[in-house]
């Protein structure tokens, strides 16, 4: 059955820490190099949260600027979903209630995600959701995550990948011709070991002993989950594409997380894509998880390099494991 309401995304904002951690910096904590993290991922420096930032905090200042560039005014959210991993707090409340208390959208219920980089992907699938049915006119999806809080700085397989940082978009109602054209997400559970924050939850709550093994950092089994990403994407792009009846020729914009060069390197050879269409940003903020594909998304806007009617496609992938592709028509 086809659409009644068309859901697309009406504003962006984005927000990162103002602390640059560069590969230098990463050279005198661990045995590594820029020319090695540069030449495997891409990444030159990603930006680091204080000790006093915490996920709502970078999420109010890019749900703001979201709620700015869409012209709403908080108290006419009607709900708001942080996609996140890296909460305030363990479990409650959600970092979804506390961002709509710092903004004030008195009239929104609010509830967090868990997708992992993939995050974007999930939360816009299902913010768009709400609005597509008619239950809600106005969703705030703010992605935020704040790695650097959880890598083991030992640990120079996975710490220098990460850095911080909030994305957010206001989802409303809007035509066919700028709108969320189609969507396919996936999990696959069994694969979930291969990225892991392993302690902290009730499967090993954290105690003293615990907390010297860094068994509360993630774990990443980088080589697998590179191999899993590279034929993820692919799929799920495709997936996406075939459901909406188009073809690569059609995307004017790939906005892909921003998690490794060359995974998205490979994706643009099988599209055959060239730079222009492809925004990378990785090089100044890292794999910032969820936050990526919106914090690329604002950026390629700013620069101009996305006009109303344009056909953008997001792919994001990772932990679960999880991935997800949003085509969507640019409302701007
Ligand atoms: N500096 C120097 N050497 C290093 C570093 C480092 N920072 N990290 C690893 N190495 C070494 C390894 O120890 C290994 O040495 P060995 O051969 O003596 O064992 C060697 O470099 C090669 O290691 P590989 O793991 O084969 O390197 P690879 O080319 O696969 O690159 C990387 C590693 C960058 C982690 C890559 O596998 C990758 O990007 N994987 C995907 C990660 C990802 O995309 N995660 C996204 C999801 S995140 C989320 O959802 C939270």
């Amino acid at each position: 059955m086809g659409k009644s309401i068309y859901a697309g995304i009406t504003g962006v904002g984005s927000a990162v820490p103002e602390k640059i951690m560069t590969n230098k910096d990463w050279e005198t904590l661990v045995d590594t190099s820029d020319e090695w993290i540069t030449e495997r991922t891409g990444i030159k420096e990603r930006r680091f949260a204080d000790d006093q930032t915490a996920a709502s905090d970078l999420g109010t200042i890019a749900a703001k600027k979201a709620l700015k560039d869409a012209n709403v005014e908080a108290k006419d959210i009607d709900l708001i979903v942080v996609a996140t991993t890296t909460p305030d707090h363990p479990s409650f409340p959600s970092t979804a209630a506390i961002i709509q208390n710092k903004i004030s959208a008195e009239n929104a219920a609010a509830f967090d995600l868990s997708a992992a980089c993939s995050g974007f992907v999930y939360g816009l699938t299902t913010a768009s959701q709400f609005v597509e049915t008619g239950m809600y006119q106005k969703v705030l999806l703010v992605c935020v995550d704040l790695l650097s809080k959880t890598i083991d700085k030992t640990d120079r397989n996975t710490a220098i990948l990460f850095g911080d940082g909030a994305g957010a978009v206001v989802i409303e109602q809007t035509d066919k011709e700028t709108c969320l054209v189609s969507s396919d997400l996936g999990a696959k559970g069994s694969g979930g070991d291969s990225l892991i924050i392993p302690a902290g939850g009730t499967r090993t709550p954290m105690t003293k002993e615990l907390a010297e093994t860094n068994k509360q950092y993630i774990y990443m089994n980088g080589r697998e989950i590179y191999k899993f990403a590279v034929v993820a994407v692919g799929k799920t792009i495709d997936k996406a594409l075939a459901k909406a009846g188009l073809s690569y020729k059609d995307i004017d914009l790939f906005v892909p997380h921003q998690a490794n060069v060359r995974i998205i390197d490979s994706a643009m050879e099988r599209m055959g894509l060239s730079q222009e269409k492809v925004v990378v940003n990785l090089d100044r903020y890292g794999n910032t998880s969820g936050a990526s594909i919106p914090i690329a998304l604002e950026e390629a806007y700013l620069q101009g390099r996305l006009k109303k009617g344009d056909l953008v496609v997001t792919c994001g992938f990772g932990a679960g494991l999880t991935w997800g592709t949003c085509i969507f028509r640019w409302s701007k």
